[in-house]
């Protein structure tokens, strides 16, 4: 992983990432982390990140915790504080440390993301961050004999003013306070204003930055999860623990209609962008979508069939296609898609006078190989392409014919290609043809 040593290293990893690159521009992602991420030299860390993640298209709103400093406060006036339900009982004093928290952590981040210092990361970076009045909240009053004071939940997220905020590219930071309609000021749990947040804009991602990982019985790593897996996991946790917690504002996310919600341990150095930006990631995905389907391809897949197949291009094993050739092609094509990622595609080029339809530009992305997924495409493309009346199916190919041999198709000859397909042949490819019967 970065950073690389050798140019060659370098290259590999830039290549590695640009996928995601591609499929994480112009999303919303939610990103809440603890007030212990403030502290020390994590800030400065994590500031470069989300301003990367920002110079890379990604919609950003940020959600910081306040409870270390919120405690600090307290302590200094000689408090300590009561929890119940892992909240803060919400004294009038400790309502004006969260205010004060909540002000400091907000001018903090706000400046740091303002900094453009030349030979830093951060050169040239105009970050714009906003924050406002977005979260409407009440209070939770008293729940099982306990009175939460100002402790509140929220009632509404103003998603509309938010997703205009970030069309105009800029940051939105949200604080973990909200305002009542009648004026009052209500502390809140960043999580469930993250998780609240996520759903009110209809975000792509949240994500949750911990403190600790999701770990299973046996101590490892919880890498990726449905909801129900991590319902189950949270049944045998603590009620009040912050990770059960954050794992139930994660679900509750997913329900709201969020895509995916990762769990990444803050202590994992460069944690945030591995999750990102490498196949297997660091922290725990949780997410309904855990297989790709096939779907038709769309013009916007364009992008992401270009990065997909370009190296094969250039490496001989596919005819390369400019961008106009595949988007006057793209109805004919199908995609599998990860996490945004156009992971694997396939056209069928048809030829209904003849009953026959091409297999073209067949291709999984390397870090997804040996899954199947070339073979369910084939399967997709011969039971489409059989409901509509093709009896044979054919493909010209140079480096995989062994792969097509084990799959049913058997060696033609160019003549048996419809005529209007022979003009098109580069014979300097010295393609070979396979034919399968698939009526
Ligand atoms: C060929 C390709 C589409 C297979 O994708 P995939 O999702 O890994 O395929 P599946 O998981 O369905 O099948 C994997 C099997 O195919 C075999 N295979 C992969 N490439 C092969 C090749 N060129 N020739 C013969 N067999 C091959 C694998 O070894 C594996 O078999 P095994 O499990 O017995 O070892 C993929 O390797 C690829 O994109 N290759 C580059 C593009 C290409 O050649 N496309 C065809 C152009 S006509």
């Amino acid at each position: 992983m970065p950073p690389q040593q050798t140019p060659e290293a370098f290259v590999h990893w830039l290549r590695g990432a640009s996928p995601y690159i591609n499929a994480h521009r112009g999303r919303t992602f939610v990103i809440t982390f603890g007030g212990e991420a403030l502290a020390g030299g994590g800030l400065a860390e994590l500031i470069h990140y989300l301003a990367l993640l920002d110079a890379l298209g990604v919609r950003l709103i940020l959600v910081p915790g306040t409870r270390p400093q919120v405690a600090a406060r307290l302590a200094a006036q000689g408090e300590g504080g009561a929890y119940a339900e892992g909240l803060r009982v919400t004294t009038p004093a400790a309502m004006e440390a969260v205010k004060e928290a909540a002000g400091l952590v907000r001018t903090e981040v706000e400046a740091r993301l303002s900094m453009g210092l030349a030979n830093s990361p951060m050169a040239g970076a105009r970050i714009r961050v906003v924050s406002g009045n977005f979260v409407t909240a009440r209070p939770i009053g008293v729940r099982d004999g306990v009175d939460f004071g100002h402790t509140g939940q929220v009632r509404r997220i103003d998603g509309e003013a938010i997703r205009r905020q970030l069309a105009d590219g800029n940051v939105v930071l949200l604080s973990p306070v909200g305002y009542s309609p009648t004026g009052e000021t209500f502390n809140l749990s960043a999580i469930e204003v993250a998780r609240s947040a996520a759903v009110a804009v209809g975000a792509d991602k949240l994500l949750c930055l911990t403190e600790g990982g999701m770990t299973t019985e046996s101590g490892a790593l919880a890498r990726e999860l449905s909801p129900a897996d991590a319902r189950a996991w949270r049944a045998g946790q603590p009620a009040d623990g912050d990770l059960p917690r954050t794992v139930s504002a994660a679900i509750a996310a997913l329900e709201g209609g969020v895509r995916r919600a990762h769990l990444i341990d803050r202590q994992c150095a460069g944690g945030l962008l591995l999750e990102l930006f490498t196949r297997d990631g660091v922290g725990t995905l949780i997410t309904a979508e855990r297989f790709e389907a096939i779907r038709p391809a769309a013009i916007d897949d364009v992008g992401g069939i270009i990065e997909l197949i370009t190296p094969l291009e250039q490496a001989g094993v596919l005819v390369r296609r400019s961008r106009e050739v595949l988007e006057t092609q793209i109805g004919d094509f199908w995609v599998m898609e990860r996490d945004g990622m156009v992971v694997a595609c396939a056209a069928c080029h048809p030829y209904p006078d003849d009953g026959v339809a091409e297999l073209a530009c067949l291709a999984v992305h390397p870090d997804y190989r040996q899954g199947g997924r070339a073979g369910a495409l084939l399967a997709r493309a011969e039971r489409e392409l059989a409901a509509h009346g093709m009896g044979r199916l054919f493909v010209l190919t140079t480096q995989t014919a062994h792969w097509f041999l084990e799959r049913g198709f058997v060696a033609g000859a160019l003549g048996e290609l419809p005529v209007t397909r022979r003009a098109m042949i580069n014979y300097q490819r010295n393609s070979k043809v396979y034919i399968k019967e698939i009526a």
